[in-house]
């Protein structure tokens, strides 16, 4: 199955999948020549997606996850109507985890300016209208991710800072809507303090992933040949071996130009 993500960030997501399922192969696509997605506009997040989806389904793959809370924010709904396979995404799960942990229904999400803008946590909360959402975009947080600074006090200042309208709204849940904040749980949870619960979608994607290829007949059957997970870059390779290998804490990923 494929991965889709605009960098680095969704191996968090793919991570969980190779976690849950893992006789599943993964094909991870990662537009890093263009991504972070994070600043750009809808049209634009939009665009680079679709195109970066146009190649992963030449790959013949049997589901596509898109793990970037930006894209599905940005073109799920075109890609449902564009291919044929079925399409997971991360904002869905989040919210259903939240709205079941949430005691005060007083809820907050952190995510990237783009699925900001896109109001797509909005959207997806309307179903339950007697929880107040309070959006927050993050901008800084994937800059200090990506150069591997997950507790510095700069860091922890600029946080204190983005999540301070946060704990003035006493939520009591915040949905992690931005596939990089995994990897800054500890510093977020410090600051937000420990009456909070932090939801991140990897976890709750795996289940659904798995959930999808159970219900459409289409879960590996062959469980013995090991899988084989293949890394695809519109980047470097070498900065995304790099890099990625810190999210998946792995040796050595083979990764290859997109
Ligand atoms: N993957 C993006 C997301 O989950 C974060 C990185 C980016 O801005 O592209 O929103």
């Amino acid at each position: 199955m494929a991965v889709l993500d605009s960098g680095f960030g969704g191996l968090t997501v793919a991570r969980a999948i190779m976690e849950e399922l893992p006789w599943e192969s993964v094909l991870y696509f990662a537009d890093s020549a263009r991504g972070p997605y994070g600043s750009k506009s809808i049209e634009t997040v939009r665009a680079y997606a679709l195109e970066c989806l146009d190649k992963v389904v030449t790959h013949e793959v049997k589901a596509i996850v898109i793990a970037c809370n930006t894209a599905s924010a940005a073109m799920l709904r075109d890609a449902r109507e564009r291919y044929d396979a079925p399409i997971i995404e991360v904002i869905s799960p989040a919210v259903r985890q939240a709205a079941v942990a949430t005691r005060n229904r007083r809820l907050g999400v952190i995510c990237t300016e783009a699925t900001k803008r896109s109001q797509a946590y909005e959207d997806a909360f309307a179903a339950a209208p007697d929880i107040d959402v309070l959006v927050e975009a993050c901008p800084r947080f994937v800059e200090f991710v990506e150069r591997g600074d997950v507790e510095s006090s700069e860091l922890r200042d600029v946080a204190r800072t983005y999540l301070q309208p946060l704990k003035e709204a006493s939520i009591d849940t915040l949905i992690l809507g931005c596939t990089h904040y995994p990897l800054l749980s500890a510093v977020i949870a410090d600051v937000m303090g420990p009456g909070v619960t932090l939801i991140s979608s990897a976890a709750e994607t795996a289940r659904e992933t798995a959930l999808c290829l159970q219900q459409l007949g289409i879960e590996r059957q062959n469980r013995q040949v090991p899988s084989r997970h293949t890394f695809l870059t519109t980047g470097s390779r070498r900065r995304f071996q790099r890099i990625g290998q810190r999210f998946l804490e792995a040796k050595m990923l083979q990764v290859h130009s997109a």
